[in-house]
This record gives structure tokens, C-alpha cells and sequence, in this order.
């Protein structure tokens, strides 16, 4: 992405994904499918800069009660027509991360797969909403893309400062209990948009419960 992409998120997004297929595939992202597990059906769940749906109207299809946003509305459109398609409800917003309203302690459950549009000031901001919006017990699961991803080029930002390490994402959820984080490399087949080679990463983290 470029720097014209970030001074303009949602037109660059919305010319995207103005094409008839799907940027980055109809089936659900990896590490998320692997993952899912963590909620049972009838949970709700968050799906954070959801794009044309894929995640989100998979989860539904899971039995989870789904809220999903993005800034895109071109996006947004495609994935309510998804979700139509496949016989699911998601509660679609078109919305930016700051905007969204974010309530507390609300979801047994946040998605937050390829949010690397985020610098990291506004990637401060998002991870706090998304550790708040967490019922106690609830859990993150993340997906993104490593430094070392640049090197290959198949997807995501080429700034290394949007890239998540380890160290990052152990500090940002210090006080959550981190149940995965793997740094991996993975041959991604997920639509035109995440294709082949890949140095990726994946965290799993649940909110703590209070103390008695
Ligand atoms: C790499 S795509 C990933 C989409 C989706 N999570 C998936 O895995 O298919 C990044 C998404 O972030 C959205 N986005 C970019 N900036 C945003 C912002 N400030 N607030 C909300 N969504 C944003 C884009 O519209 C795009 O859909």
C-alpha cells in the first residue's frame, strides 16, 4: 500500500474491491477457521474492517452472533450480498476503526484478521477498543503479517511499522492471556489479494477475568 492508500482508506478500499470477484476469496482466513473453536455457537462476535465479508458470514454460518464493520461500503455491500447468499444474518456497519462505538465488555468474541491499515498511533487506539470490547473470558483471535513479509510481497502493507513481531503483540496484550502466538510461514491461497508465499502471524487472547 502505498501512502496515498492511508491518506484515503476508504477510496482506495472501495476501488478494490469495485471488481465482480473477491479480493481476498469468499472462504474464511486460515488462522481464524484453525481458531474458531474458541467460541461456541450463540456467542457474539466482533468482526473488525471485515471487507467483503468472508470471516464474518463464515462465522455466522458457525452459529455465532456476528457484528462485522468496515470502512469500505463497497465492501460492505458485497458482504451483506454474501450473507444473503448464504442464508446468514451479520449485522454489517460501514464504519471507521475510530468511529465505531465500540461497547464494553460487550463480545465473547473479536476477529481481527489483516488489520495492518493501522500505523501504529491508530494501532494503539484499536487495540485498546478491541481488549475493552471483550466480556471478561472473551477472546481475540488476530491475524497479520510479520517484517519479514516484505521480502515476499504477496500481501499487506510494505511498512515495516504497520507489521506485527512477537514482541509487539506480547506487549500490546500483556494483560490478557495469550493462549497462541505463532510466527509462521504458510503459502496463502486466499483470493488474488493474499497469494503465496507468506510470513505471517496468529494470537489467540482472552480477556482475564476480574479477581474475586
Ligand atoms: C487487508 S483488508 C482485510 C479485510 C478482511 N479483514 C479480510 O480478512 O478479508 C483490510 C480492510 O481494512 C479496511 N480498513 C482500512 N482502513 C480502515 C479503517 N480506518 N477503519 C475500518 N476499516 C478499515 C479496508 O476497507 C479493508 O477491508
Amino acid at each position: 500500500m502505498t501512502d496515498t492508500a492511508f491518506a484515503d482508506p476508504a477510496g482506495t478500499w472501495n476501488r478494490r474491491f469495485a471488481d465482480d470477484g473477491f479480493l481476498f476469496g469468499t472462504a474464511p482466513n486460515g488462522w481464524l477457521r484453525e481458531h474458531a473453536g474458541v467460541w461456541q455457537p450463540g456467542q457474539r462476535v466482533l468482526c473488525v474492517a471485515d471487507g467483503e465479508g468472508r470471516n464474518s458470514v463464515w462465522l455466522a454460518r458457525q452459529g455465532l452472533v456476528v457484528d462485522a464493520f468496515d470502512i469500505a461500503e463497497v465492501g460492505v455491500a458485497k458482504a451483506r450480498r454474501l450473507a444473503a447468499e448464504q442464508g446468514v444474518d451479520v449485522n454489517f456497519a460501514v464504519c471507521d476503526c475510530d468511529t465505531f462505538p465500540w461497547p464494553d465488555a460487550a463480545y465473547d468474541g473479536v476477529a481481527a484478521i489483516f488489520i495492518q491499515f493501522a500505523d501504529p498511533a491508530l494501532r494503539m487506539r484499536l487495540f485498546a477498543h478491541i481488549r475493552r470490547c471483550l466480556k471478561p473470558g472473551g477472546t481475540l483471535v488476530l491475524q497479520g503479517y510479520t517484517p519479514r513479509q516484505l521480502a515476499y510481497r504477496t500481501g499487506g502493507p510494505a511498512i515495516e511499522s504497520h507489521l506485527y513481531t512477537e514482541a509487539l503483540l506480547r506487549e500490546a496484550f500483556a494483560e490478557t492471556d495469550i493462549t497462541a502466538l505463532r510466527e509462521y510461514e504458510a503459502d496463502l491461497e486466499e483470493g488474488s489479494g493474499h497469494r503465496g508465499r507468506s510470513a505471517l502471524i496468529g494470537l489467540v487472547a482472552r480477556r482475564r477475568r476480574e479477581a474475586a
